[in-house]
């Protein structure tokens, strides 16, 4: 199913603001930094992570930027927060308007119909469902990250802070702590890597990568087809108009596929290491 591009002068449907966009990238940026020094960490007796560890300075210092990039993390969960609270006020008027109007991040029974509705498509046996401004992957996806951050982050800070934890709990929750924190981040960077990545970029409708999330921009037919229903929605409702944009110059694009690419690569390559330390080397 060959999806029309725009023209290069043709407006575009804006569908990620600038803040979401810098956070998604302050986002891939500091999980990269976690993955690739807590996978260090964690199958340190591999040839990779050796030749890993000399590349980031050490074992010590990757601790060191694993630190730095869960400040990041953090960073970018509260910014989110704030944000969602920001727009609450001043979009849509109240958290209920916000957490069960028609946008909702929160799954819905035409989420659980749509999943059931792509498993036919899947089989050939029945239309591809029609989405709206978001498809149950993607709550998915945005509840596992989440989920992460309460799991991983609460028992990254025990691993970080257990002198001041073990004031309140007793000491054998560290080694449990470090458990929860490696096999939790292990479940996580095996999700965003594979199911993740195969969602945004890798489907055959937005083969080889979906640049949507570093312009913020994709074009009408694309909309059209991918949330027919948002943009029926948008139609309707005569907001379409205020949502489009200019197209962003080629520099910008090329600057946003070298960037995307990187981290494609370093993503895939991580889950190869991994299934490599796993099946032939784990300890
Ligand atoms: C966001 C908050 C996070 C905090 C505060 C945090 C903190 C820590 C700390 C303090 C350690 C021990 C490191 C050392 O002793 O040098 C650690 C280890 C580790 N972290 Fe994190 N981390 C966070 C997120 C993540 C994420 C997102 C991942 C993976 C994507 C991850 C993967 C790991 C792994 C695999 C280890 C090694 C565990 C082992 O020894 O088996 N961490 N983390």
């Amino acid at each position: 199913m060959e999806i029309q591009q725009s023209s290069p002068m043709e407006k575009q449907y804006q569908r990620f603001s600038r803040l979401n966009r810098t956070l998604h990238i302050i986002m891939i940026v500091s999980f990269m930094s976690l993955a690739l020094t807590g996978m260090t960490l964690k199958f340190s007796y591999t040839g990779w992570a050796v030749i890993l560890s000399h590349l980031l300075g050490g074992f010590e210092s990757a601790g060191y930027i694993h630190r730095v990039a869960a400040v990041f993390m953090f960073g970018i969960f509260f910014a989110h927060i704030y944000d969602l609270a920001r727009n609450k006020r001043k979009e849509v008027g109240s958290w209920k308007a916000l957490l069960f109007g028609p946008n909702t991040m929160l799954f819905t029974k035409k989420d659980w119909q749509d999943f059931v509705g792509s498993l036919k498509w899947f089989l050939n046996r029945g239309p591809r469902p029609e989405f709206g401004r978001w498809t149950y992957w993607e709550k998915f996806d945005y509840f596992a990250v989440f989920w992460g951050i309460f799991v991983i982050g609460a028992s990254g800070l025990m691993l970080w802070f257990s002198e001041f934890f073990t004031l309140f709990i007793p000491g054998w929750f560290i080694n449990v702590a470090t458990i929860i924190h490696s096999d939790e981040a292990l479940l996580a960077v095996g999700f965003i890597f594979t199911v993740h990545f195969f969602n945004t970029h890798l489907r055959p409708e937005k083969f080889p990568m979906d640049l949507v999330i570093f312009t913020g921009r994709l074009s009408i037919e694309e909309l059209k087809f991918d949330k027919p229903l948002e943009y029926k929605e948008l139609v309707e409702s005569g907001k379409l108009e205020e949502r489009l944009v200019e197209p962003y110059p080629p520099i910008v694009l090329r600057a946003a596929h070298i960037f995307g690419w990187a981290a494609l690569i370093t993503g895939i390559s991580i889950v190869i290491w991994i299934v490599y330390a796993m099946v032939f080397a784990y300890r």
